[in-house]
Parts: C-alpha cells; sequence; structure tokens
C-alpha cells in the first residue's frame, strides 16, 4: 500500500523524486489520524506556498481523482493524512490469489528450455549428490513449467567411456552373470574396484580395457551386448529411485547416444582451425581464457567427456531448439561446462550465451560417514527410505489411527528430503540431520505439510458448507490477516525469481513464510464463529492458504496429504 502511495504521490508531485516522498512519509501517533501522513513543509520553498495551503491543495487535487486505494484523505495543517481502505485492499489480493492460474505466466511461451540433470553413472551407485541434482533439478522443470515454458526433461547418463572396457575386463575375469542379476549394481561397483587394485599390479590390464573400450567405439557386438546389459542393470535400480520420487525424464539419451555424432564436432573444429595435436591427443586450447584446455579427442582417436557434451549440444539445438539449455550438477564441474561454453562460442554459435551450469554444494551426514566428491558412499535409495521408516514411526506414536498411514509416511518422508535439500541457496552444503530434516516445527518440510493437514482439517470441520462468492471483507482487515494475504500475493514475483536465478530454494521460503503467517492467523483468528460473515471470509482465507502452500510445494515436487 505504501509503494502504491509513493506512486501516487510522485504522479501529483512531479518535482519530488520517489525516494524524496518515500523519506518523508510518516506514520501518524494516532491511528484516527490515518495510515501514513505526507508532511508538506519542505515543499513551501518549490512551490512558494504556505505548506498548509500546499496540503490543502494536493488533497482535494488527488480527492477529484477518486483512486480506490484509499478510503479517505484528510488535511491536517501541513499535513495530508492517508486512511488506506483495507477492505478494498482485501478484496483485491483475495481475489488475485484465488485465481486458479495464480503464479502463471506466459513469460515462456513458444520457448523451449532443455534441462540436463540427474544423469547419474551406469554401473555405479545412484548417491546423495545425484539425488541433489535430481530432486533441484525436478524443480526448476515445474517453475519452467509453470511460467509457461516447453521443457525438455534430459537424463544425460554416464553411459560410455574407457570405465567400461575396465568393466569388461573385469568381468570377464572376475564376474558371475548370476552375482550380477542377484546384486546389480553393487556387484558391478565390486568387481570394478577389484579391477583397480590388480591394474596396480599389472599394467597389462589397463590395456586391455582401453582395448574394450576402442571395441565399443568401433561397434563390436560381444563389447556392446555386455555394456548394454550393464545398462539395463543400472536403469532398473535407478528407475525405481525414479518412482520413488514421483519424478520422469523426458529423453534417457546418455553419452553413449553421441557416440556417432562425436566425429561431426571434431569436423567443425578443424574447420574453424581450432584442434591442436598435443602429445598425440587432440586439444582445444582456451589459453587466452585463462582455462585449462578442453581435450576432444584421445591419443587412440577415442572421444572424451567434453566431446560429447559438445555432440550433445548439437543435437539439442537442432532437435529441440532450445532458447536456454541448462545442466544441474556439482561445483566440482564449473571448469567443463566453462570450457564447453566457450568452445561453442569459438566455434561462432551467437547461442553460446544461451547455456548455464547451474552447480550445487555438496551433501554430508552429521556425525556420520561423510560424502567427498571422489568416494560418494551414500546411497540415495537408503536415505529415502530411512526417511520413510523415521516418519512412519512418528505416526504410529502420535497419530496411529490415522487412515492410509503408508502413503502419507511416504510423502512426508520423501516430502522432508527433498525440502531440505531445496531449503537453501544451491551452492551450499546439505547436511543430514535427521532430527533438523524430520522437526515438524521447524523450517522443513514436514512442518508445511502440516500445516497443509491442519487448514484441510479446518475445512473438514467446517462440514460442507460451500464458501459464498460474495465475501464481507471488512472482516479480514486486521494485521494479522492482512499480513498472511500479502504474504501469499509475493507468489508470482517469487516464481519468476526463482526461474531468473535458478533458485529453487524461494520457493520453499516462500511456503514456510506462508506456513508461518498462517499458523499465526489460526491462532489469533478464530475460524468457528456464530458470525456467518466473519467465519465465511476466514474459511475462504484458509482455503486460498491451502492452495498457496500446495502450489510452493508442487513447484518443488512434493505433495501434500490431507491429513498427518
Ligand atoms: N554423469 C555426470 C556425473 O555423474 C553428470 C552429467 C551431467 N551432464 C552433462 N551433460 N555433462 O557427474
Amino acid at each position: 500500500m505504501k509503494e502504491k502511495l509513493i506512486e501516487i504521490l510522485s504522479e501529483n508531485l512531479p518535482e519530488l523524486g520517489r525516494e524524496d516522498i518515500a523519506a518523508a512519509l510518516e506514520i501518524p501517533k494516532k491511528a484516527d489520524m490515518g495510515d501514513l501522513a505526507f508532511p508538506c513543509f519542505k515543499l513551501a520553498k518549490i512551490y512558494r506556498k504556505a505548506p498548509n495551503l500546499i496540503a490543502q491543495d494536493l488533497k482535494e487535487k488527488m480527492e477529484e481523482k477518486d483512486y480506490d486505494i484509499f478510503s479517505k484523505i484528510e488535511n491536517v495543517g501541513g499535513y495530508v493524512n492517508f486512511f488506506f481502505a483495507k477492505e478494498q485492499f482485501a478484496k483485491k489480493i483475495m481475489e488475485k490469489i484465488s485465481e486458479e492460474s495464480f503464479g502463471c505466466s506466459d513469460e515462456g511461451k513458444g520457448k523451449t528450455v532443455c534441462i540436463d540433470y540427474s544423469s547419474p553413472n551406469v554401473a555405479k551407485n545412484f548417491h546423495v549428490g545425484h539425488l541433489r541434482t535430481t530432486i533441484i533439478g525436478n524443480s526448476l522443470y515445474k517453475i519452467y513449467d509453470k511460467l509457461g515454458y516447453h521443457v525438455e526433461r534430459i537424463n544425460h547418463l554416464g553411459d560410455w567411456g574407457t570405465q567400461f572396457g575396465k568393466l569388461i575386463v573385469a568381468y570377464k575375469k572376475w564376474g558371475s552373470k548370476e552375482e550380477v542379476e542377484k546384486n546389480g549394481i553393487a556387484e558391478l561397483m565390486k568387481i570394478y574396484v577389484k579391477f583397480h587394485q590388480e591394474a596396480e599390479k599389472d599394467d597389462s590390464l589397463n590395456d586391455q580395457a582401453r582395448e574394450w573400450f576402442v571395441k565399443m567405439e568401433q561397434g563390436d557386438e560381444e563389447a556392446l551386448s555386455i555394456w548394454q546389459w550393464f545398462k539395463d542393470i543400472s536403469l532398473v535400480e535407478y528407475k525405481r529411485i525414479y518412482e520413488l520420487l514421483g519424478m520422469d525424464f523426458d529423453h534417457f539419451t546418455g553419452e553413449s547416444f553421441y557416440r556417432d555424432k562425436t566425429q561431426d564436432v571434431v569436423h567443425k573444429l578443424e574447420e574453424k582451425n581450432l584442434l591442436e595435436e598435443s602429445e598425440g591427443a587432440h586439444i582445444v586450447s582456451l589459453e587466452d581464457y585463462n582455462m585449462a584446455p578442453c581435450l576432444i579427442m584421445k591419443k587412440d582417436g577415442s572421444s572424451i567427456y567434453a566431446t560429447r557434451d559438445l555432440a550433445a549440444l548439437f543435437y539439442r539445438k537442432d532437435t529441440y531448439h532450445f532458447d536456454k539449455c541448462i545442466y544441474v550438477t556439482g561445483l566440482e564441474q564449473k571448469l567443463h561446462f566453462a570450457q564447453v561454453f566457450k568452445v561453442i562460442e569459438l566455434l561462432g554459435y551467437d547461442w553460446y550465451d544461451q547455456l548455464v551450469h547451474v552447480p550445487y554444494g555438496l551433501v554430508s551426514m552429521e556425525g556420520g560417514k561423510l560424502s567427498t566428491r571422489s568416494g560418494n558412499v551414500i546411497y540415495a535409495e537408503e536415505i529415502l527410505h530411512e526417511s520413510i521408516s523415521k516418519i512412519r514411526e512418528i505416526i504410529e506414536e502420535k497419530n496411529p489411527d490415522l487412515e492410509d498411514k503408508e502413503t502419507v509416511a511416504k510423502q512426508v518422508g520423501i516430502g522432508a528430503i527433498l525440502f531440505n535439500d531445496l531449503y537453501n541457496q544451491r551452492i551450499k552444503d546439505v547436511v543430514f540431520n535427521w532430527d533438523k530434516i524430520l522437526n515438524f516445527d521447524g523450517e522443513t518440510g514436514p512442518y508445511v505439510q502440516y500445516t497443509y493437514a491442519r487448514c484441510a482439517s479446518v475445512m473438514r470441520k467446517s462440514g460442507e458448507i460451500s464458501i459464498t462468492e460474495d465475501i464481507d471483507y471488512s472482516v479480514l482487515t486486521d494485521e494479522t490477516t492482512m499480513n498472511l494475504l500479502k504474504d501469499i500475493s509475493r507468489f508470482p514475483n517469487v516464481v519468476k525469481d526463482a526461474a531468473d536465478k535458478f533458485e529453487p530454494f524461494m520457493i520453499a521460503r516462500f511456503a514456510v513464510s506462508v506456513a508461518q503467517h498462517f499458523n499465526k492467523f489460526y491462532h489469533d483468528c478464530q475460524i468457528n464463529v456464530e458470525e456467518e460473515n466473519i467465519k465465511m471470509a476466514r474459511l475462504k482465507v484458509v482455503s486460498v492458504t491451502m492452495k498457496a502452500i500446495k502450489d510452493a510445494l508442487e513447484l518443488l515436487g512434493i505433495e501434500c496429504p490431507q491429513q498427518m
């Protein structure tokens, strides 16, 4: 309201800047003197008139324009006092936030965003780091979708590279079909570790591994069928996690998808004279940009991670015609993406500035095993199940008669992990502390979900009454209610900001803030009262709060149980 008043005053007093007006506004000593007062003393010099006359003129001029945000404008001495039409204000906000499409926009209409996220490495465990990219990427997808963008969700599986040569050697030497089928990725990791131990003693194993990878690149049938099997086995485990999280992708186009497209990258670089030989390998020098060179082709002619990322970019541009291509990975890949984006720029493509790396910090366990960059030991699936079972215990203890406990335990257990990953800026490290994550009174997923369930319970208890359309807004003008409504009204700006900065934490903060404001409202403003007009109006506030919380959690990928 203050902002609006400043705007109106600056229209009427073009000689003054917005800052001057903002600085001059005062809150009157007594409430019956209005909500804000504007002193005209300093204007005497400019207008060469007595302050009380200026105030009187200003008042009359503004009254004539009949602004609907004021219920009354008064002039006392050199002051103009403004009384806000709170009822009008409450009505406006309520109408706005009740709209089905509140928070949506069409800024993305006709535009496409590719989001490359999750992307675990085949034959390796899906660790808590991959959980983070999955959670952040999924949230960005929902946010961009809300703003009207068409989004392509891409899982760039790490399913190609020399490590598969090693794995084939290891499997042929020490593996067994039964064990791999029985234990899946864990078994593949076991023989992979053994490979490294043995290769320390016998370097010829490394040569064999390289040969197998070259065979893979040349399309050798045996090599490819073993590799495909490893991949299928891994995908079963990954998809189990995605299902648990309720998340999906449009494309599982991993690195292998680009194996016949890397030669074209080499041609493009050669055409522009960008490729240099260095110790037998082929690189793009980035010395002028203070970066290590970007390796394109190894001595034996095989491609590497960066080559496949370049190939993927050409493919995505040609296929999806993206306006933005976003990569969600750990901070340690910062240089890699800077190099890839630079190479695109050097090749002369003006869309290099549509490429965005969205990095995030490390995940660790408080007082427990730590996940380091090199050896992420915490399995995502274990963490998710542990969270669900801890919530199950809490429910058994606090609300044993709850209907459909298993579904609720899953929604809250998963929600708690997601919320914890999204509550701070991406770049901040995430620490797992079960007491904090699962605290129903903290700034947590369960707290927000609990607030939602509380709203749902209020609505249930109010019986079958349907809220009438003509609400008496005059009963919603108390400070607590107005603060709640104002808080909710921020939603469209929050969504837009979160998209611009690639920061879902803004949505998470919004959800907590609305929940806190609601709980104050719930405490201060009794809902189930005799007066029908008050009851109706307050129930309507409960219903818009529910919608706001649900919409916000939806953008984080979190579900809202009706009872907890
Ligand atoms: N597989 C990689 C990893 O686990 C992440 C891939 C990210 N995406 C990409 N296009 N490079 O670290």
